[in-house]
């Protein structure tokens, strides 16, 4: 009798983003200490548009499958229409109009009681079929720890040679299935509101340098007609610009539509504030960031993109931007208690910025490839 088997859920599951949000709760209160969870709206407008990409949600189940179960797309039974208890996951998207080679955001969670009886390895196994399946030689798959675990006296380091997790179930996991570790990113946090002197000064510092040459717009919600371009520009940047360690990641291919599919997707269940640096002789974008609320939890937005291109360097526009951005967020959410960032552990520039800002070090997020 076997103990579990492997389903995939459809959009059409909707129970599925019930039993995946508690499973999120449990885990991220385990790894990090509190609830990060992305609520089960956000997981049902993500799965419910593949428009860049094929995304995947893999459900452990007690049991042996049913034996009239039905074969959905990636050769698995379909879930079924009614809830039963979720041992494990497993989600992943391989994209569709760029890194055609790659399976990315594998992200495997097993119920703690559940654990050390082969659930995560077999969910793994999947995902690795179905990237053979779909011609994709590279997998990126995720593991997060709290940064205080990283003092711990053994630790595993990545290629580049720069950060490093502890060793704990998530990185022996990793190991057990031949990952190696191609990246470490740093999760910091700033707790708002962050000092209005503090802000002003900052941007005014910038400003010093950056103005008149430049001009800097922002708005709340989706992008705006005549910004669409410029946003997908920066996109593009920001796919190749932010270092991606021995992560083999290529450009990704950006229009103005694609900004409208990823616009639509974030604000059905959330709103952004964003801000725009141009570059006022020539009307050429310079630099752009972006700031996500979800409306689940409007108490910890996320700095999602910031990138400056490459001509534009050198006249302080990421802290510009930045300060600016963080005034219009305390406009726009006065209830947020704090804002989280990812960043690379190589990108000292960025890190300098949010150094100033006063985000902190929280976490650490490990990028594993196959
Ligand atoms: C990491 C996680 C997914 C493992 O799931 P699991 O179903 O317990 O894993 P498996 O039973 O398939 O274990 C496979 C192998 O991984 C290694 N492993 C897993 N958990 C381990 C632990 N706590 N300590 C040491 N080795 C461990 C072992 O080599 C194990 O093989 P073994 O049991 O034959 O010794 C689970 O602990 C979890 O959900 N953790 C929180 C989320 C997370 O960290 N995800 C990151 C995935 S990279």
């Amino acid at each position: 009798m076997s103990l579990f088997h492997i389903v995939e859920a459809r959009p059409s599951t909707d129970w599925a983003y019930d039993s995946l949000h508690a499973l999120e709760v449990a885990v991220t209160t385990e790894l990090l200490g509190e609830d990060q969870s992305v609520g089960a709206d956000w997981s049902r407008a993500n799965y419910s548009s593949e428009v860049t990409s094929i995304k995947g949600l893999l459900l452990a189940l007690p049991g042996a499958a049913p034996s009239d179960a039905v074969a959905g797309r990636f050769g698995l039974p379909e879930a079924p229409a009614s809830p039963v208890e979720v041992l494990g996951v497993v989600e992943f998207a391989m994209p569709t109009r760029d890194n055609l080679h790659l399976m990315d955001d594998v992200y495997i969670q097993v119920a703690r009681k559940a654990r050390r009886t082969g659930i995560g390895a077999a969910l793994w196994r999947e995902a690795r079929r179905i990237a053979a399946q779909h011609g994709r030689s590279a997998t990126i798959a995720w593991s997060h720890h709290l940064a205080g675990a990283v003092s711990a006296p053994e630790r595993v380091e990545p290629s580049t040679g720069v950060g490093h997790l502890p060793v704990d179930p998530g990185s022996l996991f990793a190991q057990s299935l031949g990952l190696t570790l191609a990246q470490v990113e740093r999760e910091s946090r700033v707790v708002l509101p962050v000092d209005p002197e503090l802000l002003a000064t900052l941007r005014a510092e910038a400003a010093a340098r950056a103005l008149p040459a430049y001009e800097v717009v922002s708005w709340v919600g989706p992008t705006p007609e005549e910004h669409l371009e410029r946003v997908a520009e920066m996109n593009r940047t920001l796919s190749v610009d932010a270092p991606t360690g021995d992560l083999d990641w290529q450009e990704e291919s950006w229009d103005g539509e694609r900004v409208r599919v990823f616009d639509e997707m974030s604000h059905r269940t959330g709103h952004s504030v964003n801000t725009l640096a141009i570059h006022a002789a020539t009307g050429e974008v310079a630099g752009f960031t972006l700031i996500h609320v979800h409306h689940a939890y409007p108490h910890r937005p996320e700095q999602w993109n910031t990138a400056v291109a490459a001509a534009h360097r050198g006249h302080r526009l990421g802290l510009l931007i930045k300060a600016v951005n963080l005034q219009e967020l305390a406009a726009d959410t006065p209830q947020a208690r704090y804002v989280t960032t990812w960043n690379a552990g190589e990108n000292d520039h960025m890190l300098g910025i949010n150094t100033r800002i006063g985000f902190r070090l929280h976490s650490v997020h490990g990028a594993w490839k196959a």
